[in-house]
């Protein structure tokens, strides 16, 4: 083989290899998420009886905050991954009664429903649920334990079609355990972007101790949590 079939032999392999991942990266994601959507179908019904064994504070720091943000409790906020609604059973004993819900899953947003906490409950993968609803809608997106948990769980790309949902003035609320922050699929260049394209602004990082306890066999001993404030402007 002279030199130059051989580099066109090797630019068609090279083509063909990556075509190859490229389509295998999707039936991996897609299958980790399908699994990672199973999870949470067979988990739901024992979901909070889990969640408060390991003492995961995520909903009720998230109300808290929500509760000293704001003084009207007329305000409408959307509560983004909400699960089986414990956040909505915080906010509600704030006084705030407006709130609706996003999340992927079916079988949790049956449980939400069930407890009578929130008005809407909206079904969507990452933004698919978000693009249902009108711009400007809320005052306050919030969301916990939720955002960056894995590779298959909302990431940054889904901040812009929140911001969209949010009043100008309005806020972003966003908590999770702060070790996720340094995975390597957090993408916190989007978040420069939308602070570039004055879409949004950081009001606040606050660090808390005791975001849940660890898992037996966990490697992450940390257990702090983080509370973002972002207002969209
Ligand atoms: C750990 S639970 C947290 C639920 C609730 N916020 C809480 O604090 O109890 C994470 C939720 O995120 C949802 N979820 C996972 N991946 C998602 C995705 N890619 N898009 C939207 N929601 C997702 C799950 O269905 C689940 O209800």
């Amino acid at each position: 083989m002279s030199n130059e079939s051989d580099e066109e032999f090797f630019k068609l392999w090279m083509s063909a290899f990556q075509e190859s991942m490229e389509k295998a990266r999707q039936r991996t994601s897609s299958f980790e998420y399908e699994m990672q959507q199973h999870l949470y179908k067979d988990f739901a019904s024992k979901y909070d009886k889990a969640i408060s064994l390991e003492s995961y504070s995520g909903p009720s720091k998230i109300a808290e905050k929500i509760n000293d943000l704001v003084f009207d409790k007329n305000i409408k906020i959307l509560d983004y991954g909400c699960g089986t609604g414990l956040v909505s059973e915080y906010l509600i004993k704030f006084g705030f009664s407006e709130i609706d819900g996003v999340d992927a899953n079916q079988e949790m947003l049956n449980l939400a429903k069930a407890k009578g906490t929130m008005n809407k409950l909206i079904l969507g993968r990452n933004d698919e649920g978000l693009k249902k609803i009108s711009s400007n809608e809320y005052d306050i997106v919030c969301s916990a334990g939720t955002f960056f948990l894995s590779a298959t769980h909302p990431g940054t790309e889904c901040f812009r079609e929140i911001c969209r949902t949010i009043k100008s003035g309005g806020y972003f609320i966003l908590l999770t355990k702060q070790s996720y922050l340094s995975c390597s699929y957090v993408n916190w260049s989007i978040v420069e972007e939308l602070e570039k394209e004055h879409v949004l602004e950081i009001v606040s990082k606050e660090p808390y101790e005791g975001y849940r306890k660890h898992f037996p066999n966990e490697q992450d001993t940390q257990s702090t949590g983080i509370i973002f404030t972002f207002r969209v402007l």
